[in-house]
Protein backbone atom coordinates (compact mmCIF):
# COMPACT_ATOMS: atom_id res chain seq x y z
CA UNK A 1 0.00 0.00 0.00
CA UNK A 2 3.25 2.36 0.15
CA UNK A 3 2.75 3.98 -3.10
CA UNK A 4 -0.83 4.56 -3.05
CA UNK A 5 -0.63 6.16 0.60
CA UNK A 6 -0.48 9.72 -1.03
CA UNK A 7 -3.30 9.34 -3.21
CA UNK A 8 -5.21 7.66 -0.67
CA UNK A 9 -4.38 11.01 1.63
CA UNK A 10 -5.33 13.39 -1.12
CA UNK A 11 -8.57 11.64 -1.33
CA UNK A 12 -8.92 12.48 2.67
CA UNK A 13 -8.01 15.99 1.87
CA UNK A 14 -10.39 16.69 -0.38
CA UNK A 15 -13.43 15.35 1.50
CA UNK A 16 -12.07 17.69 4.49
CA UNK A 17 -12.27 20.21 2.08
CA UNK A 18 -15.57 19.27 1.07
CA UNK A 19 -16.81 18.77 4.82
CA UNK A 20 -15.59 22.46 5.55
CA UNK A 21 -17.47 24.03 2.31
CA UNK A 22 -14.54 24.52 0.33
CA UNK A 23 -16.21 23.47 -2.81
CA UNK A 24 -13.38 24.61 -5.40
CA UNK A 25 -10.72 23.45 -3.57
CA UNK A 26 -11.86 19.97 -2.69
CA UNK A 27 -12.97 19.69 -6.65
CA UNK A 28 -9.04 20.55 -7.39
CA UNK A 29 -7.81 17.78 -5.05
CA UNK A 30 -10.67 14.95 -6.47
CA UNK A 31 -9.28 15.55 -9.98
CA UNK A 32 -5.74 15.56 -8.89
CA UNK A 33 -6.63 11.98 -7.05
CA UNK A 34 -8.06 10.60 -10.07
CA UNK A 35 -5.08 11.71 -12.30
CA UNK A 36 -2.43 10.12 -9.72
CA UNK A 37 -4.04 7.01 -8.75
CA UNK A 38 -4.99 6.31 -12.89
CA UNK A 39 -1.29 7.17 -13.38
CA UNK A 40 -0.36 4.33 -10.35
CA UNK A 41 -2.78 2.32 -11.15
CA UNK A 42 -4.56 2.67 -7.85
CA UNK A 43 -7.81 1.41 -9.05
CA UNK A 44 -9.75 1.19 -6.18
CA UNK A 45 -9.26 5.01 -4.68
CA UNK A 46 -9.77 5.85 -8.44
CA UNK A 47 -13.51 4.30 -8.15
CA UNK A 48 -14.00 6.25 -4.63
CA UNK A 49 -12.32 9.98 -5.71
CA UNK A 50 -14.47 9.74 -9.37
CA UNK A 51 -17.53 8.67 -7.47
CA UNK A 52 -17.36 11.59 -4.57
CA UNK A 53 -16.37 14.28 -7.79
CA UNK A 54 -19.69 12.92 -8.80
CA UNK A 55 -21.39 13.78 -5.88
CA UNK A 56 -19.81 17.64 -5.31
CA UNK A 57 -20.67 18.12 -9.27
CA UNK A 58 -24.11 17.02 -8.91
CA UNK A 59 -24.63 19.61 -6.18
CA UNK A 60 -23.45 22.17 -8.46
CA UNK A 61 -26.04 21.07 -11.29
CA UNK A 62 -23.19 19.87 -13.42
CA UNK A 63 -25.46 16.47 -14.18
CA UNK A 64 -23.81 15.40 -16.74
CA UNK A 65 -20.40 15.36 -15.84
CA UNK A 66 -21.67 14.32 -12.19
CA UNK A 67 -23.41 11.24 -14.31
CA UNK A 68 -19.87 10.41 -16.57
CA UNK A 69 -18.08 10.50 -13.24
CA UNK A 70 -20.46 8.05 -11.61
CA UNK A 71 -20.89 6.25 -14.39
CA UNK A 72 -16.78 5.73 -14.81
CA UNK A 73 -16.41 4.84 -11.14
CA UNK A 74 -18.67 1.83 -11.83
CA UNK A 75 -16.65 0.54 -14.58
CA UNK A 76 -13.39 0.96 -12.40
CA UNK A 77 -14.94 -0.88 -9.83
CA UNK A 78 -16.92 -3.59 -12.01
CA UNK A 79 -13.36 -4.44 -13.87
CA UNK A 80 -11.58 -5.07 -10.98
CA UNK A 81 -14.35 -7.52 -9.57
CA UNK A 82 -15.71 -4.60 -6.74
CA UNK A 83 -19.39 -5.15 -6.24
CA UNK A 84 -19.26 -2.83 -3.09
CA UNK A 85 -18.00 -0.08 -5.17
CA UNK A 86 -19.78 -1.24 -8.04
CA UNK A 87 -22.89 -0.65 -5.80
CA UNK A 88 -21.84 2.46 -4.31
CA UNK A 89 -21.48 4.22 -7.75
CA UNK A 90 -24.88 2.60 -8.87
CA UNK A 91 -26.22 4.33 -5.31
CA UNK A 92 -24.53 7.45 -5.99
CA UNK A 93 -26.22 8.09 -9.20
CA UNK A 94 -29.70 6.79 -8.18
CA UNK A 95 -29.38 9.51 -5.60
CA UNK A 96 -29.47 11.99 -8.10
CA UNK A 97 -31.82 10.98 -10.21
CA UNK A 98 -33.86 11.39 -6.91
CA UNK A 99 -32.68 15.19 -7.05
CA UNK A 100 -33.38 15.19 -10.46
CA UNK A 101 -37.21 13.88 -10.09
CA UNK A 102 -36.39 10.61 -11.76
CA UNK A 103 -37.98 8.60 -9.37
CA UNK A 104 -39.00 5.41 -11.41
CA UNK A 105 -35.21 5.36 -12.79
CA UNK A 106 -33.91 5.89 -9.26
CA UNK A 107 -36.34 3.06 -7.74
CA UNK A 108 -34.89 0.79 -10.26
CA UNK A 109 -31.34 1.87 -9.56
CA UNK A 110 -31.92 1.06 -6.09
CA UNK A 111 -33.73 -2.13 -6.20
CA UNK A 112 -31.30 -3.00 -8.82
CA UNK A 113 -28.13 -3.04 -5.95
CA UNK A 114 -30.28 -4.73 -3.87
CA UNK A 115 -30.96 -7.59 -6.11
CA UNK A 116 -26.84 -7.55 -7.28
CA UNK A 117 -26.53 -8.88 -3.21
CA UNK A 118 -23.15 -7.36 -3.19
CA UNK A 119 -23.67 -4.71 -1.16
CA UNK A 120 -22.55 -4.73 2.20
CA UNK A 121 -24.98 -4.17 5.19
CA UNK A 122 -23.56 -0.44 5.25
CA UNK A 123 -24.18 0.18 1.96
CA UNK A 124 -27.91 -1.88 1.82
CA UNK A 125 -29.01 0.22 4.92
CA UNK A 126 -28.30 3.57 2.76
CA UNK A 127 -30.24 1.59 0.27
CA UNK A 128 -33.12 0.76 2.09
CA UNK A 129 -33.18 4.81 3.38
CA UNK A 130 -33.14 6.28 -0.02
CA UNK A 131 -36.37 3.88 -1.49
CA UNK A 132 -38.22 5.00 1.79
CA UNK A 133 -37.50 8.54 0.52
CA UNK A 134 -38.64 7.62 -2.79
CA UNK A 135 -41.95 6.06 -1.65
CA UNK A 136 -42.52 8.63 0.69
CA UNK A 137 -42.14 11.27 -2.01
CA UNK A 138 -45.28 9.00 -3.99
CA UNK A 139 -46.93 9.50 -0.79
CA UNK A 140 -46.67 5.89 -0.07
CA UNK A 141 -46.23 5.70 3.30
CA UNK A 142 -46.53 1.86 4.22
CA UNK A 143 -43.87 0.68 1.83
CA UNK A 144 -41.52 3.91 3.43
CA UNK A 145 -42.27 2.78 6.65
CA UNK A 146 -41.20 -0.70 5.25
CA UNK A 147 -37.96 0.43 3.93
CA UNK A 148 -36.98 2.45 7.06
CA UNK A 149 -37.67 -0.22 9.13
CA UNK A 150 -35.13 -2.77 7.02
CA UNK A 151 -32.41 0.37 7.30
CA UNK A 152 -32.98 0.29 10.63
CA UNK A 153 -32.20 -3.77 10.97
CA UNK A 154 -29.20 -3.17 8.72
CA UNK A 155 -28.04 -0.64 10.83
CA UNK A 156 -28.55 -2.62 14.42
CA UNK A 157 -26.54 -5.09 12.72
CA UNK A 158 -23.72 -3.03 12.09
CA UNK A 159 -24.32 -1.83 15.17
CA UNK A 160 -23.64 1.58 13.56
CA UNK A 161 -25.44 3.57 16.64
CA UNK A 162 -25.59 7.06 14.37
CA UNK A 163 -26.86 5.09 11.50
CA UNK A 164 -29.77 4.10 13.29
CA UNK A 165 -30.14 7.62 15.12
CA UNK A 166 -30.96 8.47 11.28
CA UNK A 167 -33.50 5.38 10.56
CA UNK A 168 -35.11 6.18 13.56
CA UNK A 169 -35.70 9.74 13.13
CA UNK A 170 -36.92 8.82 9.67
CA UNK A 171 -39.36 6.16 11.02
CA UNK A 172 -40.49 8.72 13.44
CA UNK A 173 -41.79 11.27 10.45
CA UNK A 174 -43.57 8.73 8.16
CA UNK A 175 -45.25 7.43 11.47
CA UNK A 176 -46.43 10.94 11.82
CA UNK A 177 -47.77 11.15 8.63
CA UNK A 178 -49.37 7.76 8.62
CA UNK A 179 -51.08 9.08 12.26
CA UNK A 180 -49.42 6.64 14.71
CA UNK A 181 -48.24 9.31 17.21
CA UNK A 182 -47.45 6.87 20.15
CA UNK A 183 -44.64 5.33 17.17
CA UNK A 184 -43.58 8.92 15.98
CA UNK A 185 -43.27 9.89 20.19
CA UNK A 186 -40.91 6.30 20.87
CA UNK A 187 -38.62 6.90 17.21
CA UNK A 188 -37.91 10.96 18.39
CA UNK A 189 -37.02 10.08 21.40
CA UNK A 190 -34.59 7.01 20.72
CA UNK A 191 -32.97 9.11 17.88
CA UNK A 192 -32.33 11.94 20.09
CA UNK A 193 -31.00 9.72 23.08
CA UNK A 194 -28.24 8.43 19.85
CA UNK A 195 -28.12 12.19 18.33
CA UNK A 196 -27.17 13.45 22.06
CA UNK A 197 -24.42 10.94 22.67
CA UNK A 198 -22.94 10.73 19.18
CA UNK A 199 -22.75 14.57 19.40
CA UNK A 200 -24.46 15.13 16.38
CA UNK A 201 -26.22 18.85 16.83
CA UNK A 202 -27.97 19.13 13.75
CA UNK A 203 -29.67 15.93 14.12
CA UNK A 204 -30.94 16.68 17.91
CA UNK A 205 -32.48 19.40 16.72
CA UNK A 206 -34.65 18.10 13.96
CA UNK A 207 -35.45 14.94 16.66
CA UNK A 208 -36.72 18.12 18.54
CA UNK A 209 -38.54 19.89 16.02
CA UNK A 210 -40.44 17.32 14.20
CA UNK A 211 -41.34 15.32 18.29
CA UNK A 212 -42.62 18.99 18.64
CA UNK A 213 -44.87 18.92 15.61
CA UNK A 214 -45.81 15.64 17.06
CA UNK A 215 -46.84 17.18 20.82
CA UNK A 216 -48.60 19.82 18.92
CA UNK A 217 -50.90 17.45 17.21
CA UNK A 218 -51.69 15.30 20.10
CA UNK A 219 -52.55 18.87 21.80
CA UNK A 220 -49.32 18.76 24.32
CA UNK A 221 -49.15 21.82 23.80
CA UNK A 222 -46.44 22.87 26.60
CA UNK A 223 -44.02 19.43 25.61
CA UNK A 224 -44.06 20.83 22.01
CA UNK A 225 -43.43 24.87 22.74
CA UNK A 226 -40.81 23.78 24.83
CA UNK A 227 -39.01 20.86 22.14
CA UNK A 228 -39.36 23.73 19.57
CA UNK A 229 -37.93 26.49 21.55
CA UNK A 230 -34.68 24.33 22.14
CA UNK A 231 -34.92 22.86 18.14
CA UNK A 232 -34.57 26.94 17.29
CA UNK A 233 -31.65 27.85 19.88
CA UNK A 234 -29.80 24.80 18.05
CA UNK A 235 -30.77 25.88 14.28
CA UNK A 236 -29.79 29.51 15.39
CA UNK A 237 -26.56 28.42 16.42
CA UNK A 238 -25.93 26.62 13.87
CA UNK A 239 -27.27 29.13 11.05
CA UNK A 240 -29.49 26.73 9.80
CA UNK A 241 -31.97 28.89 8.12
CA UNK A 242 -34.62 26.76 7.11
CA UNK A 243 -34.87 25.01 9.97
CA UNK A 244 -35.06 27.72 12.38
CA UNK A 245 -38.18 29.18 9.77
CA UNK A 246 -39.58 25.49 10.61
CA UNK A 247 -39.06 25.84 14.31
CA UNK A 248 -40.77 29.49 14.46
CA UNK A 249 -44.08 27.53 12.57
CA UNK A 250 -43.95 25.35 15.20
CA UNK A 251 -44.02 27.76 17.42
CA UNK A 252 -46.57 29.89 15.77
CA UNK A 253 -48.99 27.12 15.61
CA UNK A 254 -48.37 26.62 19.55
CA UNK A 255 -49.15 29.68 20.39
CA UNK A 256 -52.67 30.04 17.80
CA UNK A 257 -53.86 26.36 19.66
CA UNK A 258 -53.58 28.02 23.14
CA UNK A 259 -55.30 31.24 22.68
CA UNK A 260 -52.61 33.33 22.38
CA UNK A 261 -53.20 34.84 18.34
CA UNK A 262 -51.46 38.16 18.37
CA UNK A 263 -47.97 35.45 19.40
CA UNK A 264 -48.76 33.13 17.05
CA UNK A 265 -49.09 35.90 14.34
CA UNK A 266 -45.65 37.06 14.89
CA UNK A 267 -43.97 34.07 15.19
CA UNK A 268 -45.45 32.86 12.02
CA UNK A 269 -44.65 36.00 10.17
CA UNK A 270 -40.82 35.32 10.92
CA UNK A 271 -41.29 32.38 9.46
CA UNK A 272 -42.66 32.84 6.71
CA UNK A 273 -39.73 36.12 6.20
CA UNK A 274 -37.15 33.86 7.15
CA UNK A 275 -38.01 30.69 4.82
CA UNK A 276 -38.77 33.29 1.92
CA UNK A 277 -34.92 34.60 2.50
CA UNK A 278 -33.51 31.45 2.77
CA UNK A 279 -35.56 30.07 -0.70
CA UNK A 280 -37.78 27.30 1.20
CA UNK A 281 -41.36 26.99 -0.68
CA UNK A 282 -42.35 24.11 1.46
CA UNK A 283 -41.95 26.19 4.84
CA UNK A 284 -43.37 29.05 3.65
CA UNK A 285 -46.37 27.67 2.03
CA UNK A 286 -46.63 26.01 5.36
CA UNK A 287 -46.07 28.61 7.32
CA UNK A 288 -48.68 30.98 5.11
CA UNK A 289 -51.31 28.12 5.33
CA UNK A 290 -51.14 27.99 9.74
CA UNK A 291 -51.01 31.91 9.66
CA UNK A 292 -54.02 32.32 7.32
CA UNK A 293 -56.22 29.86 10.01
CA UNK A 294 -54.80 32.06 12.30
CA UNK A 295 -56.70 35.07 10.42
CA UNK A 296 -59.83 32.69 10.08
CA UNK A 297 -59.91 32.66 13.97
CA UNK A 298 -60.17 36.34 14.44
CA UNK A 299 -63.05 36.43 11.66
CA UNK A 300 -60.58 38.00 9.49
CA UNK A 301 -62.08 36.37 6.40
CA UNK A 302 -60.29 38.07 3.95
CA UNK A 303 -57.00 37.88 5.27
CA UNK A 304 -57.90 34.25 5.72
CA UNK A 305 -58.62 33.74 2.17
CA UNK A 306 -55.29 36.00 0.59
CA UNK A 307 -52.93 33.43 2.42
CA UNK A 308 -54.48 30.88 1.51
CA UNK A 309 -54.50 31.83 -1.91
CA UNK A 310 -50.57 32.49 -1.64
CA UNK A 311 -50.33 29.16 -0.31
CA UNK A 312 -51.93 27.59 -3.07
CA UNK A 313 -49.32 29.44 -4.96
CA UNK A 314 -46.55 28.34 -3.33
CA UNK A 315 -47.81 24.64 -2.85
CA UNK A 316 -47.91 24.43 -6.64
CA UNK A 317 -44.19 25.69 -7.18
CA UNK A 318 -42.89 23.16 -4.70
CA UNK A 319 -40.88 20.42 -6.33
CA UNK A 320 -40.91 16.95 -5.34
CA UNK A 321 -36.70 16.84 -6.49
CA UNK A 322 -35.66 19.37 -3.96
CA UNK A 323 -38.31 19.27 -0.97
CA UNK A 324 -38.55 15.70 -0.91
CA UNK A 325 -42.24 15.62 -0.18
CA UNK A 326 -45.30 14.05 -1.09
CA UNK A 327 -46.76 17.09 -3.56
CA UNK A 328 -50.00 16.13 -4.22
CA UNK A 329 -50.64 15.34 -0.70
CA UNK A 330 -49.67 19.00 0.30
CA UNK A 331 -52.19 20.38 -2.14
CA UNK A 332 -54.93 18.16 -0.94
CA UNK A 333 -54.24 18.64 2.11
CA UNK A 334 -54.18 22.60 1.70
CA UNK A 335 -57.30 22.90 -0.28
CA UNK A 336 -59.22 21.12 2.51
CA UNK A 337 -58.25 24.02 5.23
CA UNK A 338 -59.28 26.30 1.89
CA UNK A 339 -62.94 24.57 2.00
CA UNK A 340 -63.32 25.22 6.03
CA UNK A 341 -62.09 28.16 5.52
CA UNK A 342 -65.13 29.43 2.62
CA UNK A 343 -67.48 27.22 4.48
CA UNK A 344 -67.50 28.89 8.18
CA UNK A 345 -67.36 31.98 6.28
CA UNK A 346 -70.61 31.10 4.45
CA UNK A 347 -72.37 29.65 7.56
CA UNK A 348 -71.80 33.14 9.53
CA UNK A 349 -73.34 35.16 6.58
CA UNK A 350 -76.01 32.52 6.92
CA UNK A 351 -76.84 32.93 11.27
CA UNK A 352 -76.62 37.04 10.33
CA UNK A 353 -79.18 36.47 7.84
CA UNK A 354 -82.75 35.34 8.37
CA UNK A 355 -82.05 32.01 6.18
CA UNK A 356 -83.23 28.33 6.89
CA UNK A 357 -79.96 27.33 8.51
CA UNK A 358 -77.70 25.00 6.12
CA UNK A 359 -79.05 27.03 3.34
CA UNK A 360 -75.07 26.91 2.05
CA UNK A 361 -74.57 23.53 2.94
CA UNK A 362 -77.37 22.52 0.99
CA UNK A 363 -77.05 24.56 -2.26
CA UNK A 364 -72.98 23.32 -2.13
CA UNK A 365 -73.96 19.87 -1.92
CA UNK A 366 -76.80 19.66 -4.67
CA UNK A 367 -74.87 22.27 -7.02
CA UNK A 368 -72.09 20.06 -6.64
CA UNK A 369 -74.59 16.99 -7.76
CA UNK A 370 -75.84 18.97 -10.88
CA UNK A 371 -72.25 19.38 -12.13
CA UNK A 372 -71.80 15.86 -12.10
CA UNK A 373 -74.32 14.96 -13.71
CA UNK A 374 -73.18 17.43 -16.62
CA UNK A 375 -69.99 15.62 -16.38
CA UNK A 376 -67.93 18.92 -15.38
CA UNK A 377 -64.41 18.41 -14.16
CA UNK A 378 -62.92 18.31 -10.33
CA UNK A 379 -61.48 22.47 -10.89
CA UNK A 380 -65.39 23.29 -11.88
CA UNK A 381 -66.73 21.72 -9.31
CA UNK A 382 -64.73 22.67 -6.79
CA UNK A 383 -65.66 26.57 -7.96
CA UNK A 384 -69.23 25.38 -7.58
CA UNK A 385 -68.94 24.43 -4.15
CA UNK A 386 -66.91 27.48 -3.13
CA UNK A 387 -69.06 29.90 -5.17
CA UNK A 388 -71.99 28.41 -3.67
CA UNK A 389 -70.91 28.97 -0.28
CA UNK A 390 -69.74 32.16 -1.01
CA UNK A 391 -72.78 33.19 -3.16
CA UNK A 392 -74.86 35.66 -1.05
CA UNK A 393 -71.48 36.97 0.49
CA UNK A 394 -72.59 40.48 -0.44
CA UNK A 395 -75.99 40.02 1.39
CA UNK A 396 -74.04 41.48 4.65
CA UNK A 397 -74.24 45.14 3.36
CA UNK A 398 -77.99 45.08 3.13
CA UNK A 399 -79.99 46.82 5.65
CA UNK A 400 -81.12 44.20 8.21
CA UNK A 401 -84.63 45.75 8.31
CA UNK A 402 -84.90 45.32 4.12
CA UNK A 403 -83.48 41.74 4.51
CA UNK A 404 -85.20 40.49 7.44
CA UNK A 405 -88.73 42.90 6.10
CA UNK A 406 -91.94 40.34 6.36
CA UNK A 407 -94.41 41.83 4.03
CA UNK A 408 -93.76 43.05 0.35
CA UNK A 409 -90.65 45.00 -0.69
CA UNK A 410 -90.82 47.92 -2.56
CA UNK A 411 -89.54 48.71 -5.28
CA UNK A 412 -86.54 50.58 -3.56
CA UNK A 413 -85.85 47.93 -1.13
CA UNK A 414 -86.04 45.73 -4.07
CA UNK A 415 -83.17 47.45 -5.74
CA UNK A 416 -80.97 47.64 -2.90
CA UNK A 417 -81.28 43.66 -2.58
CA UNK A 418 -80.39 43.42 -6.30
CA UNK A 419 -77.28 45.08 -5.12
CA UNK A 420 -76.14 41.88 -3.13
CA UNK A 421 -73.96 40.52 -5.83
CA UNK A 422 -71.99 43.11 -6.84
CA UNK A 423 -71.03 44.07 -3.04
CA UNK A 424 -70.14 40.51 -2.91
CA UNK A 425 -67.91 40.82 -5.55
CA UNK A 426 -66.80 43.86 -3.96
CA UNK A 427 -65.63 42.44 -1.05
CA UNK A 428 -64.01 40.07 -2.63
CA UNK A 429 -61.58 42.50 -4.83
CA UNK A 430 -58.38 42.14 -3.21
CA UNK A 431 -58.76 38.46 -3.32
CA UNK A 432 -57.40 36.46 -6.17
CA UNK A 433 -58.70 32.43 -6.00
CA UNK A 434 -57.43 29.96 -7.59
CA UNK A 435 -60.58 28.39 -8.88
CA UNK A 436 -63.05 30.98 -11.20
CA UNK A 437 -65.85 31.37 -8.60
CA UNK A 438 -66.36 35.15 -8.73
CA UNK A 439 -68.75 34.96 -11.76
CA UNK A 440 -71.18 32.50 -9.95
CA UNK A 441 -71.07 35.68 -6.89
CA UNK A 442 -71.95 37.83 -9.28
CA UNK A 443 -74.32 36.08 -12.06
CA UNK A 444 -76.48 33.58 -9.64
CA UNK A 445 -79.58 35.80 -10.40
CA UNK A 446 -79.04 36.15 -14.10
CA UNK A 447 -81.70 34.51 -16.10
CA UNK A 448 -81.22 32.58 -19.51
CA UNK A 449 -83.92 34.56 -21.23
CA UNK A 450 -82.59 37.80 -20.11
CA UNK A 451 -84.70 39.06 -17.05
CA UNK A 452 -82.58 38.42 -13.83
CA UNK A 453 -79.94 41.01 -12.43
CA UNK A 454 -77.65 42.66 -11.98
CA UNK A 455 -76.44 42.88 -15.45
CA UNK A 456 -79.31 41.06 -17.24
CA UNK A 457 -76.93 38.68 -18.93
CA UNK A 458 -78.85 36.50 -21.67
CA UNK A 459 -78.38 33.17 -22.96
CA UNK A 460 -75.21 31.37 -22.79
CA UNK A 461 -73.09 35.07 -21.71
CA UNK A 462 -74.24 33.17 -17.51
CA UNK A 463 -71.58 30.98 -17.08
CA UNK A 464 -72.55 27.25 -16.39
CA UNK A 465 -71.61 27.13 -12.92
CA UNK A 466 -73.86 30.48 -12.04
CA UNK A 467 -76.80 28.82 -14.04
CA UNK A 468 -76.03 25.73 -11.35
CA UNK A 469 -75.52 27.72 -8.39
CA UNK A 470 -78.88 29.69 -9.52
CA UNK A 471 -81.21 26.79 -10.01
CA UNK A 472 -80.23 24.81 -6.78
CA UNK A 473 -80.72 28.24 -4.99
CA UNK A 474 -83.96 28.81 -6.22
CA UNK A 475 -84.91 25.14 -5.23
CA UNK A 476 -83.39 25.45 -1.79
CA UNK A 477 -85.59 28.58 -1.16
CA UNK A 478 -88.70 27.12 -2.45
CA UNK A 479 -88.52 24.13 -0.23
CA UNK A 480 -88.06 26.10 2.73
CA UNK A 481 -90.28 28.39 5.00
CA UNK A 482 -90.66 31.74 4.03
CA UNK A 483 -92.15 34.62 6.44
CA UNK A 484 -95.13 34.87 3.46
CA UNK A 485 -95.88 31.08 2.41
CA UNK A 486 -94.68 27.53 4.25
CA UNK A 487 -92.24 25.14 2.71
CA UNK A 488 -93.50 23.78 -0.45
CA UNK A 489 -92.61 19.94 -1.14
CA UNK A 490 -90.37 18.49 -3.00
CA UNK A 491 -92.99 18.00 -5.97
CA UNK A 492 -94.29 21.49 -6.08
CA UNK A 493 -91.02 23.58 -5.99
CA UNK A 494 -89.69 20.94 -8.90
CA UNK A 495 -93.00 21.81 -11.03
CA UNK A 496 -92.66 25.73 -10.20
CA UNK A 497 -88.96 25.47 -11.89
CA UNK A 498 -90.51 23.56 -14.66
CA UNK A 499 -92.46 25.90 -15.21
CA UNK A 500 -90.08 28.81 -14.88
CA UNK A 501 -87.51 26.69 -17.36
CA UNK A 502 -86.40 29.10 -19.25
CA UNK A 503 -84.87 31.10 -16.43
CA UNK A 504 -81.88 28.20 -17.61
CA UNK A 505 -80.15 26.51 -20.29
CA UNK A 506 -81.67 23.34 -21.36
CA UNK A 507 -78.65 21.19 -20.66
CA UNK A 508 -78.99 22.98 -16.66
CA UNK A 509 -82.28 22.61 -16.24
CA UNK A 510 -81.98 18.78 -17.90
CA UNK A 511 -79.01 17.96 -15.55
CA UNK A 512 -81.03 19.93 -12.12
CA UNK A 513 -84.33 17.53 -13.35
CA UNK A 514 -82.27 14.30 -13.42
CA UNK A 515 -79.91 14.46 -10.28
CA UNK A 516 -81.77 16.96 -7.24
CA UNK A 517 -85.18 17.35 -9.18
CA UNK A 518 -85.48 13.89 -9.71
CA UNK A 519 -89.00 13.26 -8.05
CA UNK A 520 -88.32 9.97 -7.01
CA UNK A 521 -85.78 11.06 -4.56
CA UNK A 522 -88.35 13.10 -3.14
CA UNK A 523 -87.56 14.18 0.90
CA UNK A 524 -89.49 16.11 3.02
CA UNK A 525 -88.87 19.76 3.08
CA UNK A 526 -86.55 20.99 5.65
CA UNK A 527 -88.22 23.49 8.56
CA UNK A 528 -86.26 26.94 9.74
CA UNK A 529 -86.24 30.02 9.89
CA UNK A 530 -87.22 32.91 6.95
CA UNK A 531 -85.59 33.46 3.93
CA UNK A 532 -85.88 36.28 1.12
CA UNK A 533 -84.43 33.96 -1.49
CA UNK A 534 -87.09 33.10 -3.83
CA UNK A 535 -88.64 37.14 -3.64
CA UNK A 536 -85.29 37.63 -4.97
CA UNK A 537 -84.78 34.19 -7.80
FE1 LIG B 1 -78.41 35.62 -4.01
Amino acid sequence: MGAARPVADLVLSAREQERAGCIPEAIERYEAAIAQAEREGERTILAEALRRLAAVRHQREERERARELCQRSHDVACAIGNELLAGEALNALGVMLVREGELAQAQDVFLRILQLGGASSGLRARVEQNLGVVANIHGDLDEANARYARSLREYQELDDEHGCALAYHNLGMVSADRHLYDDADRYFRQSLEVAERAGDVHLQGLCLLNHAEVHATVKRFEDARRNAEAALAIFDQLGARVAKADAYRVIGVVYRETGRPALAESRLRSAIQLASAAGSVLCEAESTRELAVVYQGMGRNQEALSLLNAAHRLFNRLDARIDLVNVRGRVIELEGTYFAVVRDWGQSIESSDSYTFGHCERVAENAVFVAQTLGLDEAQRTAIRLGAYLHDLGKVKVPHEILNKPGKLTKDEFEIIQMHPVWGIEMLASVEFPWDLKPIIRWHHEKYDGTGYPDRLMGDEIPVSAQIVGIVDVYDALTTTRSYRPALSHEVAVEEIVRCRRSWSAPVFEAFMSSVGDLSNAESPADGGQGQESRAA
